[in-house]
């Protein structure tokens, strides 16, 4: 990693800076040394990695997944055109596809979670240049040492990371865009995860993540069993209900023989807003915001009934002519 990476990444627990001890330099990288939070928890760089994991005690599915992958690196990059094969869909033209939903420009900061051998790595530091930023991570350390061997030299500055997707170690807003393929159904916490990649990402960037999941009307067929019995994960559900509440635009497909779902979205500050201050025309009356933050205490059919005629005489609204006289009711008895 270069000295110049250290202020971006941050204790992955309490996002508050790490120093940096440096033991050995290659050239422009640290290639041996240590990230440091205040506590004097350490987080080793072996071989120009940081390692940023979190917690140390990982929770099972995740401790599952590091050693899973871990151990099988070569076999997985050799075999995983099957999954596109199997469907009969051109592994390349797909990730291409799901990458085109990022809207990336050269100079964008990238973060792609879950990078393992690099096959959307080495497309999406194609679109990238020289004053772009591309930050590749994954929980294991095999799978990131693998990916930067095949990315070798691009023309993207490219940082490589060993961390857990639910806690990223990076500064909030940092990245233009956020990456995820294949990986969301192994993370333990799926919907921490997904507000982390909205923390990182600057509001307007965009974020785009997928992973096999057959659709609903297809469950019940001997297409879904066939698939889902070697791979019980395309029985999973889109975490749909796990997606922030800042998330905008999202979109949804499903992709490769529609058994992975694809989400895109664009990053918004909190809950979205709409126009609930304009004056709604008819009898009722009011905005949508009187009717949900204006309410009183009911009133007698009998009541309703008068009031109905008075403003129906009037030729006013429920709301105005409510609003009037309850005004004029309080003012009165607080002598104002
Ligand atoms: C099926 S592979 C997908 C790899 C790559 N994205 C691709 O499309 O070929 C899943 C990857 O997720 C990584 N992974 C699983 N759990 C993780 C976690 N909690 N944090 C980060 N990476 C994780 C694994 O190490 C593995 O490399």
């Amino acid at each position: 990693m270069k000295t110049s990476t250290a202020i971006i990444y941050v204790d992955p627990a309490s996002r508050s800076p790490l120093s940096m001890e440096t033991d050995e330099m290659q050239g422009q990288e640290v290639w041996r040394g240590h990230l440091r939070n205040k506590e004097g928890m350490d987080f080793p760089i072996k071989d120009g990695i940081p390692d940023l994991t979190y917690p140390r005690q990982l929770h099972r599915r995740d401790e599952h997944a590091r050693s899973f992958y871990e151990g099988r690196v070569e076999g997985y990059e050799k075999n995983l055109y099957l999954t596109f094969h199997i469907q009969g869909e051109n592994e390349e033209t797909i990730r291409n596809s799901m990458i085109d939903s990022l809207g990336l420009n050269p100079e964008y900061r990238v973060l792609e979670i879950a990078c393992g051998t690099g096959r959307d790595s080495q497309l999406i530091a194609k679109r990238l240049g020289p004053n772009g930023r591309l930050f590749l991570q994954d929980i294991s350390p095999g799978m990131v040492n693998f990916c930067r061997s095949k990315l070798g030299t691009v023309s993207v500055p490219t940082e490589y990371s060993v961390g857990n997707a639910c806690y990223l170690p990076f500064q909030d807003r940092y990245f233009d865009a956020v990456y995820s393929f294949g990986a969301l159904g192994e993370f333990s916490d799926i919907r921490r995860s997904l507000s982390e990649m909205v923390r990182v990402t600057k509001v307007g960037g965009r974020i785009g993540v997928g992973d096999e999941s057959m659709p609903p009307w297809l469950r019940e067929t001997t297409f879904a069993k066939i698939l889902a019995t070697t791979n019980p994960q395309f029985m999973a559900e889109i975490p749909l209900k796990d997606v922030p509440i800042d998330a905008r635009s999202v979109r949804l497909r499903w992709i490769i023989g529609g058994v992975f779902y694809f989400l895109d979205f664009t990053v918004g500050e909190g809950e979205p807003t709409a126009e609930f201050d304009l004056e709604i025309p008819g009898p009722r009356g009011g905005t949508l915001r009187t009717r949900y933050e204006g309410q009183l205490e009911g009133v007698t059919p009998e009541a309703k009934k008068l009031v109905q005629q008075a403003i129906a005489k009037k030729g006013t609204s429920m709301h105005k002519w409510l609003d009037a006289v309850v005004r004029d009711a309080a003012k009165r008895d607080l002598g104002t």
